[in-house]
């Protein structure tokens, strides 16, 4: 078992002891009514996502709460932060509670809403924060359209700061970024699509901590894709500035290289970039510069992605390939294992201030057993999300969560072992 969260962190051989819903004892050769074999796996916390998609309300031709959720738990996740660009937009109490009771009642794994930061996402006047709090969201963002106005970066942050709320900003300066559909660079050139630079996210980046600095506030930056970003959250951090940043499992895994053969599931926002900026998101991950993996989950029908490369809606699927693709960082000796899964765990925990994230008796026991070798093809039928977007159909993965438990139970058990 591995707990990053301990205070001396435990790596070794044990007994998990779980009594109604609570980890109650950790160690060697405990006795139980009931014992579950999971020899030669990893138990670890159960996974936090801080970038999910659930898409319902309004959008449950891509994904629903039940969907979405039990993808989660295939995954390995006990807990998903999810986006408020739902329809309506989740930016008012009532949107909040509909999210919320939903998940309730499918139980199958925590869904922490994330509020809008302004109504609708225009970017113009503030969302219900304070209603929304109440109702239970653990952040603002506007993701998958950037705060553009500064002036308005700055009120934002100055309310998120009264409700001790992160703010998650989608760095894209759309004034740069120009609509280009993919990454600025060679690739672009080469196969006729309009790029957008790697300094749209770093310029948004440097104008933020700018506000950041001046009002103190909680800043999060979403799926950080560039070397730049990282070098600019690194001083930040080394200035005590409070700012935290999540890495998609697909911006570490894929260059935009992927995009050659124009499969519209290797168009994203941001874009996938160079060999360079993965390098430089790896090295932030292993020096805590970057806090947390997050999957950004974006489910698409074919409506949105069987057309033009130039004309898809971006995003692709992420919670149940995103173990996989990260052990086969662990397995390439590329990354830590016990970083990588800080990173799924605790980390996230720590950057929204979430319960979880650890195996400490009197824990709730939410817990991911992973079997770090277990093959997985992944196919369309094999995919427990509504859609299917995801540009690694067809091939062979290996690592994957056999067991999540929540409060105890099995939300999801590949093997039937608690059956
Ligand atoms: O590729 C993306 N898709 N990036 C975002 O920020 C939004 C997401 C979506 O909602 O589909």
């Amino acid at each position: 078992m591995f707990d990053p969260a301990a205070q001396r962190p435990v790596d070794q051989a044990a007994d998990v002891r779980i009594t109604s819903g609570r980890i109650v004892e950790v160690g060697r050769g405990l006795v139980a009514p009931r014992i579950v074999d999971v020899k030669d796996m990893w138990i670890v916390p159960g996974l936090i996502d801080l970038h999910v998609h659930l898409r319902e309300p309004g959008q449950e031709y891509k994904e629903d709460i039940e969907t979405g959720t039990r993808a989660a738990a295939a995954g390995g996740f006990t807990t998903v932060c999810c986006m408020a660009n739902t329809k309506p937009v989740n930016d008012q109490r009532a949107v909040t509670e509909l999210i919320v009771r939903r998940a309730r009642e499918v139980g199958l794994v925590r869904v922490r809403p994330i509020g809008a930061i302004t109504q609708g996402l225009e970017g113009k006047a503030l969302a219900d924060i304070a209603e929304m709090k109440d109702a239970g969201i653990v952040a603002i963002s506007d993701d998958g359209r950037p705060l553009m106005s500064s002036g308005l970066m700055r009120r934002a942050l100055e309310y998120a700061k009264t409700f001790d709320l992160p703010l998650v900003q989608h760095a894209e300066d759309l004034d740069l970024a120009e609509g280009g559909a993919m990454n600025e660079g060679a690739v672009a050139t080469r196969i006729g699509i309009k790029g957008q630079p790697a300094c749209a996210e770093s310029a948004m980046v440097a104008r933020d901590l700018e506000i950041v600095e001046w009002t103190g506030a909680r800043y999060h930056i979403a799926h950080v894709s560039t070397a730049r970003t990282v070098a600019l959250v690194r001083d930040a951090k080394r200035r005590g500035l409070p700012v935290t940043c999540e890495v998609t499992p697909h911006h570490l895994a894929l260059t935009d290289e992927a995009c050659s053969h124009y499969d519209t599931n290797t168009k994203m926002m941001p874009p996938l970039r160079t060999q360079a900026d993965i390098d430089a998101l790896l090295e932030g991950l292993a020096d805590g510069t970057i806090d947390a993996i997050a999957t950004d989950h974006a489910p698409h029908s074919p409506v949105e992605k069987d057309v033009e490369f130039e004309c898809a809606t971006p995003g692709l699927l992420g919670l149940e390939t995103a173990l996989p693709i990260i052990l086969d960082f662990v397995r390439m000796g590329t990354l830590d294992d016990k970083r990588a899964i800080a990173a799924l765990t605790g980390g996230p925990a720590r950057t929204f201030g979430l319960p979880g994230g650890n195996l400490a008796v009197g824990a709730v026991a939410d817990i991911c057993v992973i079997d770090p070798e277990r093959p997985m093809m992944l196919t369309a039928d094999g995919i427990a999300s509504k859609s299917k977007n995801t540009p690694f159909l067809g091939q062979q993965l290996a690592g994957r969560a056999v067991l999540t438990l929540l409060e105890g139970r099995a939300v999801y058990d590949l093997d039937g072992r608690f059956r």
